[in-house]
């Protein structure tokens, strides 16, 4: 039986319940983090933490007094310490009434819940075994706090269904110029002439951990370019590769975008490369 943390408290997940006047129910008023563990081990656990305490900070939700390191390693090993991805949510908590404004911090206390889920064994590099994505593409109708790793989560779920009910995998999203900004659950990366591009941090997508280590681990220890600049549709299609990256599946290749094949339709040389290296590496950070 799966053991989750609710509140100061770990307990069967059957057992653990909030409150309905919740404003992380109600408003979708909180933040949450994907954290991946393979055998007790975090991957990106400091910059997870990092990444929700300034969605906290921005969202003026004041920080529940946890030692998270702790009380996440403790809720793995309650789960049998396999492959595991954890999810971490801080909602503002419940209110009295509902009330668009944010809640007296005095009065109203954070709800912090974790649990854990099977993430799947670690990929690997190595182009016979690893997944294989087919993607479609939209334009984002989501809205202009991408970078708040928010549990209102509706537009990207709503894409994400899009890609679902067409059979694909993922959506790859580009905005009103045409500039490819991320998918509806991971970032993007393309490789054109041997040089990797992402989009550039800002309001329209979330600084990804795994898109992070990705840029430090190829910066650290190969010679593979990063740039971070836009691209745009046309020029994703007609990339050598593209990629797109998330904690619970590191780099996953993507072979088609829109119906027409990425490169030679395989995963590719650099793919390879990158992958390799982010199993090597993916633990000193
Ligand atoms: N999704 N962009 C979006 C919109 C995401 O939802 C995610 C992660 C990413 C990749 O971020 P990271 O590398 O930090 O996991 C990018 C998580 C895993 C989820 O919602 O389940």
């Amino acid at each position: 039986m799966s053991i989750v943390y609710l509140n100061g408290t770990f307990l069967p997940m059957q057992q653990a319940t909030i409150s309905p006047m919740d404003r992380g129910f109600l408003f979708g008023d909180g933040i949450y983090e994907v954290i991946p563990s393979y055998g007790g081990k975090f991957v990106g656990f400091k910059a997870h933490i990092e990444r929700l305490k300034s969605g906290l900070a921005e969202l003026m939700i004041r920080e529940p007094e946890i030692d998270w390191y702790a009380m996440l390693s403790s809720l793995v090993a309650q789960n049998g310490s396999g492959d595991l991805g954890l999810y971490l949510h801080v909602s503002r908590g419940a209110d009295e009434r509902r009330f668009h404004a944010y809640s007296d911090p005095t009065k109203v206390s954070p709800t912090v819940y974790a649990f854990t889920f099977q993430i799947g064994s670690e990929p690997i590099a190595d182009p016979a075994k690893t997944k294989r994505y087919r993607c479609g593409m939209t334009e984002d109708k989501r809205w202009r706090r991408c970078h708040i790793k928010s549990t209102a989560l509706l537009g990207n779920v709503m894409h994400f269904q899009e890609g679902q009910s067409a059979g694909l995998d993922e959506m790859i999203l580009y905005n009103a110029q045409g500039q490819v900004t991320e998918a509806s659950a991971c970032n993007v990366f393309m490789v054109k002439q041997g040089v990797v591009y992402t989009a550039p941090l800002d309001d329209q997508l979330l600084p990804g951990i795994t898109r992070a280590l990705v840029i430090n681990i190829l910066a650290k220890y190969s010679d593979i370019e990063v740039r971070e600049e836009f691209f745009d549709k046309s020029e994703l299609l007609a990339a050598d590769e593209v990629w797109i990256t998330s904690s619970s599946k590191e780099i996953v290749p993507v072979i088609e975008v829109a119906g027409q094949k990425i490169g030679h339709g395989e995963p590719g040389a650099i793919w390879c490369r990158a992958q390799k290296l982010f199993s090597d590496h993916k633990y000193e950070y």
